[in-house]
């Protein structure tokens, strides 16, 4: 499991309102001193706060990992999100503070690879634009494709063209079969040994997948980053033993076992609550794990020695956790 990280309270600098109802704010530490490095890939966690709401949401970091003095991310205002980034949207204010955690990598960059595809679905681009920078500092091989509905709610553009990026860039419009993109005449000009990234929407990023694996690119070089995900939690109850605290609990059709376990006095931290920033990861010592998430890898899931317990449930009628 990943070391917890420092909590941080980082002022806004600047809230820069980009085309397609996406924000880019641009955050400092208070005191102006350098921030902790991060990684191409990586973002932060961020703790969204007004009035009712009281969540965290992971946002890509989408400014240059070489700069230390701030940090960027891209926040979408999505009417159909659950109220994470819809919040954010509204409360970011330059002068404004935000906390947040991190930052943090699930979806680490091949800097060795002979050759690097970025695909990004909408907001989905952000942490490509991290990767196409460090690819680009580092003279490598790479393309980012960037998809989007039309180029009138096209963001980054400007962001994109300064970072001395526009020529690795190619954009492709839904509404624009002249740019539309042609993924498996992408893909059939691919190197050897070529990495594939993908984060967007499900069905683009399903799409992605799928082409990849068609075109025989080994799963092990098609990495992908879920924002979010409609993670169905429900099914057959079971019990869930919580062995270091000696707690038994029952999980219900519609429940979850980390909501099961608080109930009873168990807290686990969690996060997105949909299986993907992998925050309630948690070791099992007995059961059969039915994965929900979309956290934990092929191999790691085959292990059947750790879940995530906001969303992922038992096959059997009983789990023994590790808390
Ligand atoms: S809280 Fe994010 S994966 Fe469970």
């Amino acid at each position: 499991m990943e070391t917890p990280k420092a909590r941080l309270a980082l002022t806004i600098d600047e809230r820069i309102d980009e085309p397609g109802n996406i924000a880019r704010v641009r955050l400092r530490a208070l005191d102006g001193a350098p921030l902790p490095p991060f990684t191409a890939g990586a973002h932060l966690d961020v703790h969204i706060r007004d009035a009712d709401v009281d969540l965290w949401r992971q946002y890509s970091l989408c400014s240059d990992p070489a700069e230390t003095a701030f940090y960027e991310i891209g926040v979408l205002r999505d009417p159909n999100s659950r109220g994470g980034s819809e919040t954010l949207h509204r409360i970011v204010r330059t002068g404004g503070t935000l906390e947040v955690e991190g930052p943090k990598n699930h979806f680490p960059l091949n800097e060795a690879a002979p050759q690097s595809l970025l695909f990004g679905g909408g907001i989905g681009v952000t942490p490509m634009i991290a990767m196409a920078r460090r690819l680009h500092a580092l003279g490598q091989d790479f393309a980012l494709h960037y998809c989007t509905r039309s180029r009138e709610v096209t963001a980054f553009r400007d962001a994109l063209a300064a970072a001395g990026l526009a020529d690795a860039v190619v954009y492709h419009h839904d509404d624009d079969a002249a740019t539309r993109l042609d993924l498996d005449a992408v893909l059939a000009e691919a190197r050897d040994g070529v990495n594939v990234y993908v984060c967007g929407p499900q069905g683009f990023m399903d799409w992605v997948i799928g082409r990849a694996g068609a075109f025989g690119i080994d799963d092990a070089c098609i990495h992908r980053e879920f924002f979010s995900a409609d993670v169905d939690v429900s099914g057959e109850a079971f019990e869930v033993v919580a062995e270091r605290s000696g707690v038994t609990v029952s999980v219900g059709a519609e429940d979850t076992i980390a909501k099961a376990l608080a109930r009873a006095g168990v807290e686990v931290e969690v996060k997105c609550e949909e299986g993907v920033c992998g925050t309630c990861v948690t070791d099992v010592l007995d059961g059969e794990i039915d994965h929900r998430d979309h956290f934990l890898t092929a191999d790691e899931r085959e292990d059947g020695d750790q879940m995530c317990v906001c969303c992922s449930r038992a096959r059997g009628k009983r789990l023994v956790l590790d808390l």
